[in-house]
């Protein structure tokens, strides 16, 4: 029994906003922007469009994918979305705060009527924990068969427009992976599939990125005038530093644990962050950069979407073979981090 990813989808809003359009209204440059992190450009979505509705719309293009490439025997969208027992969505940016569930609001629209829906919320790190998380909800239930594993954001409206040190960096996005439990070997020649995960946290760097106001802990108050609205707050240095150390210790640990060396992996799907970051981790590793698939340039950081909309495209592109060793590495708030192998 294998737990393998069998369509991929994505959505990206349209508006594009380039450095250019930013330096346009706050003190930076394309230059800056571009050396420091490897951004271009970032998509942002209109007003009326929340996490559910990207995610939405990334999950009809992954369930279209599975008909029109035969992965599935169903035949339309509905029917399909019937037999999916499971969504998990990670989000920084729910729809409402605190409930619902983003993932429960695509559940009904995609009309997956038998499915359980749940949000996952470590930031970047989301995916990487929620396809973990979906495989082995699949794995321990002999009813459920199918999930939906996505990351959605709208961080456009969690980012201070006026602050040059965050604005620039965040984009707005959904990806989405339908897998399936299968019949292929999971273990041993010809395998397939999610084969494992690391998972981590470090707690201890909460306070470096952080949306400090609106819970439990700094809650709004009624009358209150606020003179910024509550976004992201972090620590850069602090982040950066703790994210090259993650993607070291995250790919040395899964190919320590799986046996394998790095000529064995085909490639490396990062959190998409900063294009420095990897390179200063595929530096340590000696990692060829070519190894590590990077489309930061036109998104931005989308967080949780980052690594399935990468996917996404990677394999509507046909770049991911049948057989490809596969890693993906995600870090981000919490502070947390992991990587999950696959076998595509
Ligand atoms: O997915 C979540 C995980 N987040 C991350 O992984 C982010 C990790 N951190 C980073 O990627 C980098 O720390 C940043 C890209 C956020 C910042 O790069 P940096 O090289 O660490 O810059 P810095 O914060 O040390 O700032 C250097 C200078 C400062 O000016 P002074 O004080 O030296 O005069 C900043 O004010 O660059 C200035 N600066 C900018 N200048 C032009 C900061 N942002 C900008 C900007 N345009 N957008």
């Amino acid at each position: 029994m294998a737990i393998e990813i069998i369509a991929t989808g994505r959505a990206i809003p349209p508006r594009r906003v380039t450095n250019d359009d930013l330096a346009a209204r706050i003190d930076t440059t394309d230059e800056w922007i571009r050396s420091h992190t490897g951004i271009g450009a970032r998509h942002i979505a209109e007003a009326d469009v929340a996490a559910s509705d990207l995610a939405l719309e990334a999950a009809n293009n992954a369930l279209s994918l599975a008909i029109e490439r035969g992965a599935v025997t169903e035949k339309s969208i509905e029917e399909l979305a019937l037999t999916i027992d499971l969504i998990v969505l990670g989000t920084t940016t729910q729809d409402y705060y605190g409930c619902p569930a983003t993932a429960c609001i695509v559940q009904d629209k995609l009309g997956a009527y038998n499915a359980g829906a749940m949000d996952i919320t470590v930031a970047c790190s989301s995916f990487v924990y929620g396809l973990e998380a979906a495989a082995g909800l699949l794995t321990v239930s002999p009813e459920r068969k199918r999930a939906l594993v996505i990351g959605a954001e709208t961080l456009s409206r969690i980012a201070d427009w006026n602050d040059r040190s965050i604005c620039v960096l965040f984009g707005d996005g959904a990806g989405a992976v339908l897998i399936e439990k299968t019949g292929a070997p999971a273990v041993g020649p010809g395998r397939r599939g999610l084969v494992r995960s690391v998972l981590g946290a470090d707690g201890s760097g909460a306070q470096a990125l952080i949306v400090r106001r609106g819970g439990g802990r700094n809650p709004l108050s009624a009358g209150e005038i606020l003179d910024r609205a509550p976004g992201i707050e972090m620590d850069g240095q602090a982040v950066y530093r703790f994210a090259v150390a993650a993607v070291t210790g995250t790919i040395e640990k899964l190919l320590l644990y799986e046996g394998i060396t790095i000529s064995d992996i085909d490639r490396i799907v990062p959190h998409q962050a900063n294009a420095r970051i990897v390179q200063a981790a595929g530096k340590r590793l000696g990692i060829n950069e070519e190894k590590f698939y990077l489309n930061i340039e036109e998104y931005a950081n989308t967080s949780s979407a980052s690594i399935p909309i990468a996917l996404d495209e990677l394999n509507r592109a046909e770049k991911l073979r049948r057989g490809d060793v596969v890693m993906t590495v995600g870090f981000g708030a919490g502070l947390t981090y992991g990587g999950n192998l696959i076998i595509w």
